[in-house]
């Protein structure tokens, strides 16, 4: 049998291309195996939003190139974005590489890998599905899934924040049916997973294509002091009726995530979902970028940081207790010392419990690459120093607020040691003892310990749990959400 391997670089968005590409060559009677000694071929799922992930794939192809040379028949393709925005100019620069392959190209893999074998000159095939967009499912076989999963909603981008190379490496947006999202979920929960993450690029700019979703409670309102009505009204999507019609088609979905919105979508419609949906997590990654108004402009963010702040607000009151993550990008073209002073402020303001921060690069083909690339990288690395150094202090004194506190963590997977790990609702990673099977149980769980990224608690006397096998097929249904057994004295 012939033996592949992938390797994965990027958001999760490519981890879910990779799984795909990963049930098309089983499908084809490829096994899997970890390491590139063992496989005849190994694909690359590259990403391509900063420079240094394009430093690695340059690495990678040499290591990968040495190995071909003791094994001639060795295929190594290249996937993803990086395949998608350069893929002429790598095949060229990089002779090792035998096929290119785009995110939207991944079922035509057999037919490419059958042209390699006949010993065509390496096939690029990087084409938007623009006119039938595919949606790629999991195969959801009972007691194969983990209790966790991930369900593509949209993908591309209309947004053309100025750094950012996805637009171009992703293509348009494209919505997918909310039928097709429905029933991919319901197959998901049916096999042993117990919750979803919604992925999209902007994953809030969502409307369905069908048309089948009523509008939502609030839809085209705004009780902000900031935005204006006329903004309210063009910023809304239907991305909060597919959430409540997610909840009420699937109720034995245990608990259910996004990923990545767009602050000019966190529409009054969305926070009204939050408020009223227990299934959704009480945590939202909300990228910011820069904490400068003027900034924000440059980088055509279309917010102030007035509007995400008191969405940010509005959230946290409509869900008490939800947290917030970031991404921030530092020494954007033109950031001043006083505009990275401001981001500093936006961070001491808001509190975010998980932060991504990132030096500046420049992207190939962007619109910021007209503006002078100013900012030293030495000034840079500094100033993502001493946002850490905050945003690490503000993460440390939240986990440490926890400790004491009855968490609901569903189980996802058991470590070297024997311990389990989960996550909270909040998107705390928490570590556990547990005599039977955690995993994809939701567990009642007291925090003992903060540790600097992560929790560890002890689940609640008294909890057994149910045998993995009694849940597929018949999901818990959710009435245990938030009703946590609560131990006496904690
Ligand atoms: N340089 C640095 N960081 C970037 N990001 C996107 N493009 C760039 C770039 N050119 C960051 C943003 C985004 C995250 C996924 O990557 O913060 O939210
Ligand atoms: Fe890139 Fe902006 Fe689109 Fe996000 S919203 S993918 S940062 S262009």
């Amino acid at each position: 049998m012939p033996a592949f391997t992938l390797v994965t670089f990027g958001c999760q968005m490519n981890q879910h291309d990779s799984d795909r590409i990963g049930e098309v060559l089983r499908g084809i009677g490829y096994e899997e195996v970890a390491e590139p000694v063992h496989a005849d071929l190994i694909v690359l799922n590259t990403c391509s939003i900063r420079e240094k992930a394009e430093q690695k794939l340059r690495s990678e192809v040499g290591r990968l190139g040495l190995l071909k040379q003791r094994k001639p028949g060795l295929v190594i393709g290249v996937a993803g974005c990086m395949a998608q925005q350069e893929g002429e100019r790598l095949a060229r620069r990089m002779p090792q590489i035998d096929f290119m392959l785009g995110p939207d190209n991944i079922l035509e893999l057999p037919r490419i890998l059958a042209e390699v074998e006949l010993g065509a000159p390496p096939p690029i095939r990087t084409v938007f599905d623009l006119n039938a967009p595919t949606f790629l499912s999991a195969l959801a076989e009972p007691g194969r899934t983990g209790a966790t999963a991930f369900v593509t909603v949209m993908k591309g981008c209309d947004e053309r924040c100025t750094y950012c190379v996805v637009p171009n490496t992703r293509g348009p947006e494209r919505y997918r049916a909310a039928s097709d999202i429905i029933d991919e979920i319901r197959r998901l929960v049916v096999a042993g997973v117990r919750e979803v993450t919604l992925l999209g690029q902007t994953v809030n700019s969502y409307r369905d294509p069908a048309g089948s979703l009523a509008l939502a409670p609030g839809a085209g309102e705004t009780h902000f002091e900031h935005t204006r009505r006329a903004a309210a009204l063009q910023d809304e999507s239907e991305f909060p009726a597919l959430l409540r019609d997610i909840c009420e088609r699937v109720p034995d979905l245990a608990r259910l995530r996004y990923t990545s919105p767009h602050p000019r979508h966190l529409t009054w419609s969305l926070i009204l979902a939050h408020r009223d949906l227990s299934a959704l997590a009480r945590h939202v990654h909300m990228p910011v970028q820069s904490g400068s108004d003027r900034v924000l402009k440059r980088m055509l963010r279309r917010y102030s940081i007035a509007e995400y702040e008191e969405r940010a607000t509005a959230l946290r009151s409509a869900v008490p207790g939800l947290t917030l993550s970031t991404d921030v990008i530092v020494g954007f073209p033109g950031e001043t010392r006083a505009d990275f002073e401001a981001t500093l402020g936006l961070a001491e303001r808001v509190r975010f419990s998980g932060f991504f921060g990132f030096t500046y690069s420049e992207r190939p083909n962007t619109p910021a690459l007209k503006l002078p690339d100013d900012v030293p990288e030495l000034e840079k690395r500094a100033r993502l120093e001493e946002i850490f150094a905050l945003t690490d202090r503000h993460r440390r004194e939240h986990l440490q607020s926890l400790v004491g506190q009855n968490e609901r963590v569903l189980g996802e997977r058991r470590g070297k040691n024997g311990d389990f790990m989960g996550r909270s609702e909040q998107n705390e990673i928490v570590h556990f003892a547990f005599e039977g099977d955690a995993i994809a149980q939701m567990l009642p769980v007291t925090i003992t310990e903060a540790y600097d990224n992560s929790l560890r608690g002890v689940v609640q006397a008294g909890f057994t749990g149910l045998p993995r096998a009694s849940m597929i097929g018949k999901a818990p249904s959710r009435t245990v959400r938030r009703a946590l057994p609560v131990v006496s004295g904690a």
